[in-house]
């Protein structure tokens, strides 16, 4: 691949004063693609612009909030106004914190789904009609997490990063026959957000550094990820893998209606069998860990 291969693009991305966003930003900047370097902490986002001129790159700052939309629209516009095109978003802004069920606010979390659910939307439709508008295209880079999977203690960031992966997979449908390329990747890397956090930090091997991950957004924004859409990508350090998406087990069962009685009947005599591991951690339910772990009442055959 080549080094200047977003040459004469146009690039946004978001919460890039700093983590994974500034490495994005830096990156890109010097595959040659002109970056609008947002983030709501603005002399941070001024920080990295800066920095992205001085080695020689094209770069604007924004303060505004990805959630809002009328801010949202601002980055876009500022954007096209200064680089006359949007061909890339990376919607990389996002928040975190760690709370058990009923440990919840309802102010915490409502700020977090503004900003990781409703930020990555308004940013997406913006960015989306300003591309068909061009008429030539152009990729999304969402940012989801591992933790789309389940993950304890983290159940609204969780949720919102799950909300993430939906929207990628629909959206990579409804705009594929405009050129429009959706992706989402699931990063693991040493910034603010991991260091906040003891249990992020066990998890986080002192090398996941966010330049590596960024050459995955490059590879996924340029036109060597051709044809490549609706694909969620985890990146943790030396490894890179594909996540699978949910999907309709098998064996369906059919008939004309269900009662509480024949959907119980169901779960005691087929689905017992077939219940899934849940969360990233893939925590066998307990209907089905009697079947693998010690029983006290032992199994007989019949
Ligand atoms: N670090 C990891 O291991 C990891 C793992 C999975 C997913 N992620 C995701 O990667 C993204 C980047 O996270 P990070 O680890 O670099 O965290 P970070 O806290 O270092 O950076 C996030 C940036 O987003 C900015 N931001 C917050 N709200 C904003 C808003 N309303 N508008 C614009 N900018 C805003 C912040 O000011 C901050 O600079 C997030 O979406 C996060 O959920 C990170």
């Amino acid at each position: 691949m080549q080094l200047r291969d977003l040459q004469d693009r146009a690039v946004v991305v978001t919460g890039a004063g700093r983590g994974l966003g500034e490495a994005f930003a830096t990156h890109l900047a010097q595959a040659g693609a002109a970056v609008v370097v947002n983030d709501v902490d603005e002399e941070m986002a001024w920080r990295t612009a800066e920095n992205i001129r001085k080695h020689g790159g094209r770069a604007v700052a924004s303060g505004h909030s990805v959630s809002d939309p009328a801010q949202a629209q601002a980055i876009v516009d500022l954007c096209v106004a200064e680089f006359g095109s949007i061909d890339g978003l990376v919607n990389n802004a996002g928040l975190n914190y760690e709370a058990l069920p009923w440990q919840e606010e309802p102010d915490r979390v409502r700020e977090l789904v503004e900003v990781n659910v409703l930020g990555v939307m308004y940013m997406g439709i913006a960015a989306v009609k300003a591309m068909i508008e061009q008429g030539r295209g152009g990729a999304i880079v969402n940012v989801s997490s591992g933790a789309s999977l389940g993950q304890r203690k983290l159940g609204v960031y969780a949720a919102s990063k799950g909300a993430v992966a939906s929207l990628t997979y629909s959206w990579a449908l409804d705009l594929e026959e405009s050129g429009i390329r959706v992706n989402a990747i699931c990063p693991l890397a040493h910034t603010r957000m991991v260091w906040k956090s003891e249990r992020s930090l066990r998890g986080c091997p002192p090398d996941r550094t966010p330049s590596r991950i960024a050459p995955v957004v490059l590879f996924l924004l340029s036109d060597a990820a051709e044809g490549i859409t609706g694909q969620l990508i985890r990146c943790n350090g030396p490894q890179l893998h594909i996540v699978g998406q949910p999907y309709l087990k098998a064996p369906i069962l059919e008939r004309q209606a269900w009662d509480a009685e024949t959907v119980s009947r169901a779960f005691d005599e087929i689905f017992g069998a077939h219940l899934e591991p849940y969360g990233l951690e893939k925590r066998v339910p307990p209907r089905l860990r009697k079947w693998t772990e010690g029983t006290s009442t032992p199994l007989r055959s019949a």
